[in-house]
C-alpha cells in the first residue's frame, strides 16, 4: 500500500523571529511511518519542524505552516491508499504576521487570530472509496466523546486518541497509549508501549480496514 503520514507540529509566524506552535515532537508520526515501511508499504512523510531523521526508505517533505502542510497533503492525496494525519496542526494563526521584528519598547502586541485550514475537513470531499483516512487526537478531557465527534466530522475511518493529561505518555514522551475509534462504532485499545510498538499496532489495524474496503 501507499501510506502518507503527516507528523510533527506546524509553526505559524507572528513576526520574522517568532511563531506559535505546540509540544508535538513528531515521534508518533515517525513511528507510524517506520512501522508502515517495515510492513512492506511505500511511505511518504510530510513533516513539520522536528529534530528527527526520516526512517530509511521514506521520502520526506518538510513543511512549516498549516497552509504548507495542506498543499503538500493535497499534492500527495491521489497517490495514497492510507493517510495517517499524526501531525499536530496549529488551529489558529496570526492574521497579519509582522514583516519586521516586533520591538519590546512597543509593548505587548495585539494579535488578531484567524483559523488555519482544517486539512482533514478540506480533503474529505476528495476521498476515494478505497482510501483509509486516520486522524489523531490528543485530549485532556472527554476523550471518547471528542474522538467520536472528530471521526464523524472529519469523515475518517479511524481516529487514534490519546490522553495527554498523563505525564508518562504522549507529548515529549517515548511511549504512548491509544484508543483507536473506528467508523463502524467499535474501538481498539493499544496499551501503554513504546511509540514504535504503538505504530506497529496502528498500522496493523489500518491494514485490516484497507483489506475490508478493497
Ligand atoms: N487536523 C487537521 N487540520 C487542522 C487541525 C487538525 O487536519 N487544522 C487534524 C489533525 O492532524 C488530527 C485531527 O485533525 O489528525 C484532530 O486534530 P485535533 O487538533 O485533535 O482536532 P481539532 O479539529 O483541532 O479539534 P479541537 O480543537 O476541538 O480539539
Amino acid at each position: 500500500m501507499n501510506v502518507l503520514v503527516t507528523a510533527g507540529p506546524t509553526r505559524e509566524p507572528i513576526d520574522p523571529v517568532r511563531f506559535i506552535s505546540n509540544r508535538s515532537s513528531g515521534r508518533m508520526g515517525y513511528a507510524v511511518a517506520e512501522a508502515a515501511l517495515r510492513a512492506g508499504h511505500q511511505v511518504r512523510l510530510i513533516s513539520g519542524p522536528v529534530a528527527l531523521e526520516p526512517p530509511a526508505g521514506a521520502t520526506r517533505r518538510r513543511v512549516t505552516t498549516a497552509a504548507e502542510m495542506l498543499a503538500a497533503v493535497q499534492r500527495n492525496l491521489g497517490w495514497c491508499d492510507v493517510l495517517v494525519m499524526a501531525a499536530a496542526v496549529a488551529d489558529w494563526r496570526p492574521a497579519h504576521p509582522a514583516r519586521h521584528k516586533l520591538k519590546k519598547r512597543d509593548g505587548p502586541p495585539r494579535i488578531t487570530w484567524e483559523p488555519t485550514p482544517d486539512i482533514l475537513k478540506a480533503i474529505a470531499p476528495r476521498k476515494q472509496c478505497h482510501q483509509v483516512f486516520c486522524g489523531f487526537a490528543a485530549e485532556t478531557a472527554a476523550l471518547a466523546r471528542e474522538a467520536r465527534r472528530k471521526l464523524r466530522e472529519k469523515n475518517l475511518d479511524a481516529l487514534a486518541a490519546n490522553d495527554v493529561s498523563k505525564s508518562d505518555r504522549g507529548f515529549e514522551s517515548g511511549r504512548n497509549a491509544l484508543t483507536v475509534y473506528l467508523a463502524d462504532g467499535r474501538s481498539r485499545r493499544i496499551r501503554l508501549a513504546d511509540k514504535s510498538e504503538c505504530g506497529r499496532r496502528l498500522v496493523a489495524i489500518l491494514e485490516k480496514i484497507a483489506a475490508k474496503k478493497s
